[in-house]
């Protein structure tokens, strides 16, 4: 028992210590992560005032000038199908065809074709030399040869026309060459 006791002691003085240092090591690493909190609380109200102040400067001014720049760059859906099935007969407004029945609102009026829906419906099943556009035309004689068109097409193509009847057939810039 006296022999060992020493030895017990010992042990026990060194577990104490060790025990000691790593409960200290704790204290550290909790002291650390304490820190690191700190560190956190501080820097996200310091952050968010940064980005806080920066977003007037950093998100409006270039979203801004974005927005701008898409709406006057990207021309109307309608634009490119006009360029690509209408523009054979109808260049700038008119008509090669027929002098009488051009794109421009005195003709479209006196020719009875005063809403969107009447300009689909003559883009949808054609009139006289004006081929008919969409998938279910008929007959076929009074019907393109080439593709037809969507639904969705001939609608966009329907509320390009009007609007451009509204504005006189100014030019628009097409991605379609
Ligand atoms: C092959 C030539 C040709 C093509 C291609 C053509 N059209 Fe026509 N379009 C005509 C002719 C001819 C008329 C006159 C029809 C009539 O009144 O008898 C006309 C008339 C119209 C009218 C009525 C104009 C008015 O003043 O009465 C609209 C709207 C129209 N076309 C839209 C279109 C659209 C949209 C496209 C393309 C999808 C298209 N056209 C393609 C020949 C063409």
């Amino acid at each position: 028992m006296l022999t060992l006791c020493p030895i017990s002691s010992t042990l026990e003085i060194t577990s104490f210590f060790y025990k000691k240092e790593k409960d200290s090591r704790k204290e550290q690493t909790r002291e650390h992560k304490w820190q690191q909190e700190t560190v956190n609380l501080l820097t996200t109200p310091l952050l968010s005032a940064v980005l806080t102040l920066s977003s007037p400067i950093l998100g409006t001014i270039p979203g801004q000038l974005n927005i701008t720049s898409i709406a006057q760059v990207e021309p109307p859906k309608g634009a490119a199908l006009f360029q690509k099935s209408c523009i054979g007969c109808h260049d700038m407004g008119g008509n090669i065809l027929q002098p009488g029945a051009t794109l421009f609102r005195k003709d479209l009026e006196r020719n009875g074709l005063v809403t969107e829906e009447d300009i689909y419906n003559i883009t949808y099943y054609g009139k006289g030399r004006m081929p008919g556009f969409g998938e279910k035309c008929a007959p076929r004689g009074q019907c393109t040869f080439g593709p037809r068109l969507q639904e969705e097409e001939i609608r966009q193509l329907a509320e390009f026309v009007k609007l451009q009847t509204e504005r006189g057939w100014p030019n628009v810039e097409t991605n379609v060459d």
